[in-house]
């Protein structure tokens, strides 16, 4: 884990300020069944905070997790008012905002690490180089995922396919 990491990127202020969204939306999460409230906030590339919390259900496997949350209200908001204009059409095409920066708190505000399938998620919403706040400092989601499935993986594929 490299604390010097993200001195270029955000700075300790953006890290207390995502960490303060991520606990104020875990106290907003819905975990009548495991009691365990997440928060996750997440820096966009145009500097906008977005913020998830997990959702439980009565069905247990229909959970979202807080990242999921995130990176749902990630794509509701879509970019920055002044960059809707240069918001692709074409839906094959990525994301024009993407996530820099990623902290996921328990409700007691301390650090909690992404699962797996929120760090594939947060993956195609930051790619690898996207940090995550940990209790050790930021490190880069291809350190916690390496070896991922992507979207180069995909078209490869069904390229020999076809
Ligand atoms: N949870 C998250 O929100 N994010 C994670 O990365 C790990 C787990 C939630 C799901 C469930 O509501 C609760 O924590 C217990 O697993």
């Amino acid at each position: 884990m490299s604390a010097d990491l993200s001195a270029d990127i955000i700075d300790s202020a953006d890290w207390s300020a995502l960490r303060t969204a991520a606990t104020a939306a875990a106290s907003r999460a819905y975990a009548p069944y495991s009691g365990l409230r997440v928060g996750a906030a997440g820096l966009t590339d145009d500097g906008r905070i977005i913020v998830g919390a997990n959702v439980e259900n009565a069905s247990f496997g229909l959970t979202l997790c807080a990242e999921c949350s995130l990176v749902s209200a990630l794509h509701g908001a879509g970019p920055a008012a002044d960059q809707t204009k240069d918001q692709t059409k074409d839906q094959t095409k990525a994301a024009s905002t993407s996530l820099v920066a990623v902290a996921v708190v328990a409700g007691d505000g301390e650090p909690l690490l992404p699962c797996g399938r929120c760090r594939q998620l947060l993956l195609e919403a930051g790619g690898g180089a996207l940090l995550v706040d940990t209790a050790d400092g930021p490190v880069e989601l291809k350190v916690l995922l390496p070896a991922a499935f992507t979207t180069t993986d995909l078209a490869e594929r069904r390229e020999r396919e076809t």
